[in-house]
């Protein structure tokens, strides 16, 4: 007997995480963007991260022929960015604090973090693929994780 789809998503949804946006381009240099909690460090030596994305998001197809992608760490402050990443819009990076990072992707700004990664492997898993990325270069700030569980948004405390 397997897990239906209802006991798998409640199981998981008791797995705290924090969140990020992962921003990349298409073919036709346009920009997506994608608010994503199966993101994952995965080797140190070479710095490997991983994240699952669903096959049919319009990131998917971008990601699909990037060459680079941005992984954006949100803090506490940037629920409304998660949200906004999260949901359908024609420009979701209209009036987005954001600047250029050195493999030429917007990077968000009030972040815990920016990884620049250079794509490495995707790997085929269900209706999602793995996506993994060599981190070119990472950026740090201060602050508190915005956290997901149990479908909502917590804070540390
Ligand atoms: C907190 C949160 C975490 C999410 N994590 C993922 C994830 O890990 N992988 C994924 O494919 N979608 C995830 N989603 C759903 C996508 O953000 C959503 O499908 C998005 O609208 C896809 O945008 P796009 O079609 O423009 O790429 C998450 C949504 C939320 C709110």
């Amino acid at each position: 007997m397997s897990v239906t789809g209802n006991e798998f998503r409640n199981a998981m949804s008791r797995f705290a995480s924090g969140v990020t946006v992962i921003v990349s381009k298409d073919a036709d240099e346009r920009l997506h963007g994608i608010t994503v909690s199966a993101f994952s460090s995965v080797s140190l030596s070479p710095p490997l991260v991983l994240i699952c994305i669903e096959k049919t998001t319009g990131s998917h197809e971008a990601l699909a022929s990037a060459e680079h992608f941005t992984v954006n760490v949100l803090s506490s402050e940037q629920q409304e960015t998660s949200q906004r990443f999260a949901s359908w819009s024609p420009d979701k990076f209209n009036d987005l604090d954001m600047t250029t990072g050195e493999l030429g992707l917007p990077i968000l700004n009030g972040c815990l973090a920016n990884l620049e990664c250079k794509m490495s492997q995707a790997i085929d898993a269900g209706d999602h693929t793995i996506f993994i990325g060599e981190v070119a270069h990472a950026h740090v700030f201060e602050g508190d994780p915005l956290i997901y569980f149990r479908s909502d948004y917590r804070g540390l405390e």
